[in-house]
């Protein structure tokens, strides 16, 4: 559901499943915008002029990046962001519907229809994109902003939410350094000036705050023999007929459920197969990935490293960026922006975890928020006055902000890797290019 194009949570915003005392009629409550351009790595304003981003961040505050939830594709990291749980715990563990049963697997266009209800409620209203619908059409996304805008100022909407299809189109079909994702980026860039000019126009600018952040980054892909192929029906011992469902073939991520007493056999084949392809039980998944404890997840999960997809009989991927990978890898993590009323001027903030934006917009709503693996402490410092010193509730709080003090040291590190990016980078570039993604433009598979 937050694939639609547009996602409103109504004025008493139940939506996200928290009580909320109804604001007097003409209260001047906050308003929160959420925006997810999806794929923005948070890199990808560098070496491309973006005005309108940059006057964001002198206007309110920038982080130097966000790290999402593993595994780092886009319905499970978007269910993050709107329940500040991580994917084992909101139980959205894929982009596929998928029955195990039935081996039924269906894409997200044909599921988001299926289950409109959260926690009994409904959003008050919503806008979803029809199928076969054109994700770059700049025209649509500026209409989409006016429709935003008049929710707000109009039917008096407190949060809305606002997908972006791209930059993850041109990301996947071209690369994440090529032409045409830097003329994507500055796509993005007018969009956020447009919105928020919208928003001036509409008098919200007093009470409207807008986050802007995205679902994960974006990693280029070995091609042309640059590197050899994952593909595991050629891997010595591994047999499909072992296994009695899988979700492969979805970039460098993969999981699979052996038949019954065959779990050994697959997981003996498969581990150490591969040098860029990492094989755990379940139960065995790092504990920093929280990608272990739920049902839904199928007793064995693979990975690749960066550079690397999984293919299943033969490769069938011939994307140029791919994203799945761990969220420790720095091409994972997207950028994160916001302005308005309840966020200082001129921030610039260190790394945090998406699971802690959640609490965040319950705090500037003043919503109780639900339990959840987030914090406030995570992005207080962004917040005018700090925000209260009091404890919110249902938080976890895993990760803590350093203090200004830090500052320093961080920006080192943070020129340390950039340049060891760099590296990677140039290794990556050395090898030819690969075939033409073979997704469509329009109503292509969405991940
Ligand atoms: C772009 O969107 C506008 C507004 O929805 C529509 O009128 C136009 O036909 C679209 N153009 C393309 C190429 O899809
Ligand atoms: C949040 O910050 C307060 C004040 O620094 C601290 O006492 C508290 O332990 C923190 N909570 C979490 C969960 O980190
Ligand atoms: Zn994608």
């Amino acid at each position: 559901m937050f694939l639609a194009v547009l996602w409103a949570a109504a004025a008493s915003p139940a939506v996200l499943g928290a009580p909320v005392a109804a604001a007097a009629p003409g209260a001047r409550t906050p308003l929160v915008l959420l925006i997810s351009f999806d794929g923005f790595r948070w890199d990808y304003d560098r070496g491309v002029d973006t005005p309108n981003l940059d006057r964001m961040a002198e206007d309110g505050v920038k982080a130097a990046y966000v790290t999402p939830p593993y595994l780092t594709i886009t319905s499970p990291t978007h269910f993050t962001l709107l329940t500040g749980r991580y994917i084992e715990r909101h139980g959205v563990v894929h982009n596929m519907w998928f029955d195990t049963t039935t081996t039924e697997k269906k894409p997200y266009y044909q599921t988001q229809f299926v289950n409109e209800c959260y926690q009994g409620e409904v959003a008050m209203v919503r806008e979803v994109e029809p199928p076969l619908y054109n994700y770059k059409n700049e025209t649509a996304w500026r209409r989409s902003a006016d429709t935003v805008m008049s929710w707000f100022a109009e039917r008096r909407l407190d949060f809305v939410s606002l997908y972006f299809g791209e930059p993850d189109g041109v990301g996947h079909r071209y690369g994440p350094d090529s032409p045409q994702l830097r003329a994507m980026v500055r796509q993005v860039d007018r969009t956020v000036g447009y919105i928020r000019r919208a928003a001036e126009r509409r008098g919200l600018t007093e009470r409207l705050n807008i986050v802007v952040t995205a679902d994960h980054g974006m990693s280029a892909v070995y091609r042309g023999g640059q590197a050899e192929e994952i593909t595991l029906a050629d891997i010595p011992g591994f047999s499909f007929a072992d296994v009695a469902f899988h979700l492969v073939d979805f970039g460098p991520s993969g999981m699979l459920l052996p038949k019954p007493g065959r779990l050994e056999a697959v997981y003996g084949a498969l581990k150490g197969a591969h040098p860029h392809l990492h094989v755990f039980r379940k139960e065995e998944v790092p504990e920093r990935l929280h990608f272990a404890h739920n049902d839904r997840i199928l007793p064995l999960v693979l990975w690749a490293d960066a550079g690397y997809v999984i293919n299943g009989y033969f490769p069938v991927q011939f994307n140029k960026g791919e994203h799945g990978f761990d969220n420790g890898d720095m091409d994972m993590k997207p950028f994160f922006r916001a302005v308005g009323p309840a966020f200082r001027s001129g921030l610039e903030v260190g790394p945090f975890e998406t699971v802690h934006i959640y609490a965040l917009m319950c705090h500037i709503l003043g919503i109780r928020p639900e339990a959840n693996d987030g914090h406030l402490n995570a992005t207080r410092h962004m917040l005018v006055g700090g925000g209260p010193a009091r404890e919110e509730e249902g938080g976890g709080g895993e990760r803590r902000m350093k203090k200004k003090k830090k500052k320093k040291k961080k920006k080192k590190k943070k020129k340390k890797k950039k340049k060891k990016k760099k590296k990677k980078k140039k290794k990556k570039k050395k090898g030819k290019e690969g075939k033409e993604g073979k997704e469509e433009e329009d109503g292509r598979r969405r991940n």
